[in-house]
């Protein structure tokens, strides 16, 4: 073996380690080793990311409605805002349309008949009541649940005048008593 790699010099050298190699094959599995760790990192990231429950915690709660003219007296449905708010003359209420049960949009039925009700302490003109299409709950003009699955009442809204241009703002992340009445001056 020897004695050929005398004979043959260029072959000799072919198989000799040359300088070079070993800081190249180096510089490849660093090379392999960091795509894998990015490759990784990448990956775990997504994966965390998707625990993360893709909503905006600031959504606005509060959203204007119009002006307070743009509501005729009696009940107007608002469509976006599953909201029914009512007016008679200067003094507004509203009153969700959503479902306590399972969170269907209720409607609202005119009673041949208007009653005067004693809610919460302050007279209240009842003037429809609502039904639920998906179980049959129904509603008083309150929003009292009277029948079917749903387990409370219809949820009131605050409404208040918005500083800036007077539309009526509702928040809807603030429920009020079947007492709370905007009185415009
Ligand atoms: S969602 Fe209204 S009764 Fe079930």
């Amino acid at each position: 073996m020897n004695s050929d790699l005398e004979k043959n010099p260029e072959a000799a050298a072919a198989s000799e380690p040359r300088a070079g190699d070993g800081s190249r094959r180096d510089f490849l599995m660093k090379l392999g080793i960091g795509a894998g760790i990015t490759a990784l990192a990448g990956q775990t990231v997504a994966s965390l990311r998707s625990l993360v429950p893709n909503v905006s915690y600031d959504a606005p709660t509060t959203v204007k409605l119009g002006l307070p003219t743009d509501f005729p007296d009696g009940l107007k449905f608002l469509p976006n805002e599953r909201l029914f708010v009512f007016r008679e003359g200067k003094t507004f209420h509203s009153i969700s349309a959503v479902c306590t049960h399972l969170g269907c949009t209720v409607r609202a039925e005119a009673l041949s008949k208007v009653e005067t009700e004693d809610v919460s302490g302050k007279s209240l003109r009842l003037t429809h009541r609502y039904l639920c299409p998906c179980h049959g709950s129904e509603y008083k003009g309150d929003g009292t649940n009277v029948s079917g699955p749903a387990p409370k009442p219809l949820e009131w809204y605050e409404l208040s005048l918005a500083p800036d241009d007077g539309q009526l703002v509702v928040d809807l992340a603030k429920p009020v008593g079947h007492d709370f009445r905007l009185t415009l001056a």
